[in-house]
């Protein structure tokens, strides 16, 4: 894949005024179906789980959520780069930043439904059967209008903890 040069960004934690800019950010890829559509409550109920991509004059490029799903077991959710901004290294900021999230919140595994499954791999992670996952996890996708035939995949990778 063609690579412009990569972009400085700073990832910060998402505060209640975000969540206009976040639908902004992800309106196109969820009406491309690349993601669930994210709607005001939802991302207000969710605003304390999601990370920031910011530029230096502080433009919002990019956002992940990393919620829970059950004890020890954190989701990636909503992981998306403005069109102009991808393949120059802010979705793997975003990634990492996010899995370190997780680690620091105390889960020791990962798992996201997605369709770029290879972008998830080159940072470790691998495909699951999906019919594991917690219910909790399905009460999401029963709201979603492609349920159950979404063409998703499960990943899933396991956090080493500080002392491992
Ligand atoms: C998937 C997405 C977040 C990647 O963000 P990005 O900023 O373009 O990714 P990066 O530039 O940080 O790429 C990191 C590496 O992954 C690779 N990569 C990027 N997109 C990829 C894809 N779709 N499939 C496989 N590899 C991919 C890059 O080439 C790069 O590899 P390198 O380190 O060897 O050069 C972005 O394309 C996006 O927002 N897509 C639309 C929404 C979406 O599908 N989100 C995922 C929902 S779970």
């Amino acid at each position: 894949m063609a690579r412009a040069a990569k972009i400085e960004v700073k990832i910060r934690r998402a505060r209640l005024p975000d969540v206009g800019a976040i639908i902004d950010l992800t309106r196109d890829f969820g009406r491309a179906g690349l993601m669930i559509p994210l709607s005001v409550g939802d991302t207000l109920e969710r605003i304390r789980n999601f990370l920031l991509a910011e530029t230096p004059d502080g433009g919002l490029i990019g956002c992940v959520a990393v919620d829970p799903a059950w004890e020890l077991l954190a989701e990636i959710r909503s992981l998306a780069v403005a069109l102009k901004f991808q393949l120059r290294g802010v979705g793997r900021e975003l990634l990492l930043a996010a899995l370190d999230d997780a680690r620091a919140f105390g889960a020791r595994e990962v798992f996201s439904l997605t369709y770029v499954p290879d972008f998830f791999r080159r940072f470790g992670f691998e495909r699951m059967d999906r019919n594991s996952l917690p219910h909790k996890v399905w009460l999401v996708c029963v709201k979603c209008p492609k349920f159950p035939d979404c063409g998703e995949v499960a990943v899933k990778m396991r956090l080493a903890s500080g002392a491992e």
